[in-house]
């Protein structure tokens, strides 16, 4: 039997060609393997018969919306994760399950070698190829377009010769990424910083200075993770999905940043995250009734680095998965409701309600039924403030050389 290959399949002209690209290059049968990760378009099943269509001999495809919204993007709303303070890791946190799906495809059709259509400039290269490598020790690794110089003048012309079932005119000016938690923009006229964004980049967002009315809506969550909107009971990926609409509605979650990728460059990259930007809103600020002060200052440290370490590859890395220990640990009294206004790109808390509050109105008070007793501050204060007095004292007394 000649060597097998699983390919990454996304459907399009790249992947499409890659399929017989890498079957004349290496003379190993290839089998697509394409997962919905809620990127929306074509249908499974069209993608499927399109890679039969062009030389795959095997095509693997999986559903896999539910596992990714509840696996991946629910430890990512519990930690907070915004990479850089801005980007919501959504091509990041859909390599893994892309990887997990690879690599048991290569198992179920016994394949050597794993492909991806990614090149040699960019994260998801570092992503796929680690993951596999943890999952999958013994498999290797191979992308066509860094490693068999694919390259898009030749897969447009490779698809032409070999009349692949793929239409190859249409011509999209951007590298577009896209899951249920969002969708990445790079490339063409982005590519000069200074230009702005033209409303044909966004696809999951409206203007946010359309001027339609606001809209209000109650989240209710269940340590760390929605469980019903308004009342209705939801999964994750309808969570997702329904605050994408209602945000996405509003110009809720538009991202335009310079990010610093893995491999030591700087890229300019536009993003809308309108579920994914307003139910982290609500989060945090649930959060912050229900979760004890150095516990919460504490974890925004690991959820940065838990961040880091998502954006760089390391999703089923030691570290990963003891970060994760802890931030679920600090999960567990985040229940309640928070109420938003979404309205003109923005998403504004205007509520928040739990049984596991730490808020205690009796202590906050400044009316009458006050019971936190002022005086204890005084000495508290003299306390907290004596290691600085007493430094200070001393730079002092040397300044005036006694
Ligand atoms: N820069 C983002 C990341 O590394 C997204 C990468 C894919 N973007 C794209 N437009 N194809 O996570």
């Amino acid at each position: 039997m000649s060597e097998r290959i699983v390919l990454a399949y996304s459907g399009g002209l790249d992947t499409s060609v890659a399929i017989g690209w890498i079957a004349e290059a290496t003379g190993a049968e290839v089998i697509a393997v394409a997962v919905d990760v809620g990127q929306g378009g074509e249908s499974l099943e069209t993608i499927r018969q399109r890679a039969l269509d062009c030389g795959a001999v095997e095509a693997y495809v999986a559903d896999a919306r539910d596992e990714f919204a509840a696996e991946y993007c629910m430890p990512a709303l519990q930690a907070n994760a915004l990479y850089m303070d801005s980007y919501p890791l959504v091509s990041a946190l859909s390599r893994p399950v892309i990887v997990k799906h690879l690599v048991a495809a290569a198992r179920q059709f016994g394949a050597t070698t794993v492909s991806h259509g990614c090149t040699g400039k960019g994260n998801d290269q570092v992503r796929f190829e680690v993951g596999i490598q943890t999952l999958g020790p013994d498999l290797k690794c191979i992308a066509p377009v860094r490693d068999l110089a694919l390259t898009r003048d030749k897969a447009i012309a490779f698809a032409e010769e070999k009349s692949l079932p793929i239409v190859t005119t249409k011509k999209n000016p951007f590298s577009i990424d896209a899951n249920v938690w969002g969708r990445a923009v790079e490339t063409g006229f982005l590519e000069d910083i200074w230009n702005g964004p033209t409303p044909d980049v966004y696809e999951y967002t409206s203007d946010p200075a359309s001027g339609i009315a606001a809209d209000e809506v109650v989240i209710t969550f269940k340590e760390g993770v929605p469980v019903a909107i308004d009342g209705e009971p939801v999964t994750p990926l309808q969570a997702i999905e329904e605050m994408n609409r209602r945000a996405g509605a509003q110009g809720i979650g538009r991202i335009d940043i310079v990010e610093d990728r893995l491999v030591g460059i700087k890229s300019r990259e536009i993003y809308e995250a309108p579920g994914a930007m307003a139910l982290m809103a609500a989060h945090r600020e649930l959060e912050n009734v229900t979760v004890e002060r150095e516990q919460a200052r504490f974890k925004k440290t690991v959820g940065q680095r838990w961040t880091e370490l998502v954006y760089d590859g390391q999703w089923f890395s030691p570290l990963k998965n003891s970060l994760d220990a802890f931030i679920t640990d600090t999960q567990k009294y985040v229940s309640g409701d928070i109420r938003m206004d979404l309205h003109a790109g923005r998403a504004t808390v205007t509520g928040r309600r739990s049984e596991s509050s730490l808020y205690d109105f009796n202590l906050a008070t400044y009316d009458t039924g006050d019971t936190f007793d002022q005086s204890m501050a005084r000495g508290f204060i003299e306390l907290f403030g004596m290691s600085s007095k007493v430094a200070s004292g001393r730079d002092q007394r040397l300044a005036e050389g006694k």
